[in-house]
């Protein structure tokens, strides 16, 4: 029987993105899907080693949100503006379909802003009647501070992510999201102004930064600006945000963000129910009587 395949792909700067993309690549594992699961880091060359989506019956998507907003590095791999090269393929507006060049037919039949250019029932429009064309199923997923209001802080980039994976030609079946324990705003500030770069610039060192301090740029980086960036990264550490109140008697304190103990999540709680989210979604899709996988209808949704 020919495997399965899934792929994760997340952009994450501290890291909690990837415990969660972690934690759902090891259930698709499980279930018996040869799943790949790799974090979207700034400046990779993807037409060295594509991600061409149709070869996966799950593709999963998952980002921080920075400003209300998936993570640049996402939001630009994969969307209309960006340039798409996720896939290998340089995707032209207007281009002429070509399944020999363009391993992802089904987008190039789409070219142009879907959803205006209306794609038609029965000629490959995802998860359609009649499409020919196998359905991919995806599941978007954020961490998140959510420290004002919560919840409503997250669906947003949410949305936008199944937008994303809707003009790659994803079927988005599933949404999850979770707190994440936040970077202190100031020290991607901080490391903006030591270093004189803009926000979005300061955002992607500390991700190359964290990934490899002993990369070549920063050992020929000024020991000043090193010691600013270990300096902001560091204040982090001691980021709580419980107060020393106990306000139902129970010996717990009260949290100052929306989510409780926000300094450490995901927490283990969050990673189980991701989870069971996940599980869920691949046993009511894809263990059926048939053994093919039933048709796009149901939205799993899990936020938190
Ligand atoms: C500069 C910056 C901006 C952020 N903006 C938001 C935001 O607008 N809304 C929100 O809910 N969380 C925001 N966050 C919190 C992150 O989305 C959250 O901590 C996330 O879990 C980080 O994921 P990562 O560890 O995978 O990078 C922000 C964090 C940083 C550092």
């Amino acid at each position: 029987m020919k495997k399965r395949k899934a792929v994760v792909l997340y952009g994450s700067l501290t890291g909690n993105t990837e415990m969660v993309g972690k934690a759902f690549a090891e259930v698709l594992e499980e279930y018996g899907f040869e799943t790949r699961c790799e974090k979207l880091k700034a400046g990779k060359d993807w037409s060295e080693d594509p991600v061409i989506f149709s070869d996966y019956d799950i593709v999963v998507l998952g980002s921080l949100i920075v400003a209300g907003l998936p993570y640049k590095e996402v939001y630009q791999l994969l969307g209309l503006q960006g340039n798409r090269t996720i896939s290998g393929v340089k995707m032209e507006p207007g281009a002429e379909p070509d399944p020999e060049k363009n391993p992802m037919g089904r987008l190039q039949l789409h070219s142009g802003i879907p959803g205006i250019v209306a794609p038609s029932v029965a000629t490959g429009s995802p998860g359609a009647k009649g499409d020919m064309l196998p359905t991919i199923y995806g599941v978007v997923y954020a961490t998140y501070g959510g420290s004002g209001v919560g919840p409503p802080e997250c669906y947003g980039s949410l949305e936008v992510m199944e937008e994303l994976l809707r003009v790659n030609g994803v079927r988005t079946v599933g949404k999850f999201a979770c707190p994440g324990k936040e970077m202190r705003h100031e020290a991607v500030d901080g490391i903006a102004k030591a270093l004189n770069i803009n926000i979005a610039d300061s955002m992607a060192m500390i991700q190359r930064f964290t990934l490899d301090p002993d990369a070549e740029e920063f050992q020929s980086m000024d020991a000043e600006k090193i010691t600013a960036i270990k300096h902001y990264l560091g204040i982090e550490d001691d980021y709580s945000m419980l107060e020393g109140n106990d306000p139902l008697g129970i010996g717990k304190p009260g949290s100052t963000f929306w989510h409780y103990d926000s300094g450490k999540r995901p927490s283990q709680r969050d990673l189980t129910k991701a989870k069971i989210f996940m599980a869920e979604i691949i046993e009511d899709y894809f263990l059926t009587t048939t053994g093919d996988p039933r048709p796009p209808y149901a939205m799993y949704t899990c936020i938190s």
